[in-house]
């Protein structure tokens, strides 16, 4: 856990051993705590974690993440943790990797994503920006010349269906979410 000016960021293991899917058995409580602390404080919640949330609880694609029935249950106490009084919604933003790809959807309110690897097409990393009133993820492609001409290359995996897949909408590479609405 580490708290920087206007925000608390929690940084969770969710691997398993020798299994690609994640869980968030470890460190769920923990999260949990922190946040409950950090909205105590007034302080909006960011968690990192390798694993995203499926929606089901079989995979439906390559790799695994979390599975619904350990996500479901985790996403609805963290953003019951996230909610200051009177709020209309969790103070919380919950990022992860392992995919790959890109994407933006929510969670029992809370805003989530997935942001690519620097190695595979598109070759990209996320940054953010923090605000009073809420945050913003800018997600940039690794630039050098000889790094392009590998990513660009990796982009042809599964038939050239990853150039499809990975880069998702650039509405969900890059956005600001407001931590509550009319802010
Ligand atoms: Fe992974």
């Amino acid at each position: 856990m580490v708290d920087v000016e206007g925000l608390r960021i929690v940084l969770a293991d969710t691997t398993t051993q020798r299994f690609h899917a994640g869980t968030m058995q470890r460190a769920g409580g923990q999260i949990i705590e922190a946040a409950a602390d950090a909205t105590r404080l007034d302080i909006p919640t960011f968690v990192t974690a390798h694993h995203y949330p499926m929606p089901l609880s079989v995979p439906h694609f390559w790799p695994p993440g979390l599975p619904a029935q350990e996500a479901e249950p985790f996403f609805s106490r963290l953003a019951q943790a996230c909610t200051p009084t009177g709020a209309a919604r969790p103070s919380a933003f919950y990022t992860s990797g392992h995919t790959h790809r890109h994407r933006l959807y929510q969670r029992s309110g809370i805003v989530c994503t997935e942001v690519g690897s620097p190695k595979d097409y598109p070759g990209t990393w996320a940054g953010y920006i923090v605000y009073e009133t809420g945050i913003t993820q800018v997600v940039r492609r690794v630039g050098a010349p000889d790094v392009l001409g590998w990513t660009d290359f990796s982009g042809g995996a599964a038939m050239g269906l990853w150039r499809l897949w990975s880069p998702g909408l650039r509405s969900h590479r890059c956005f600001h979410h407001c931590w509550n609405p009319g802010n």
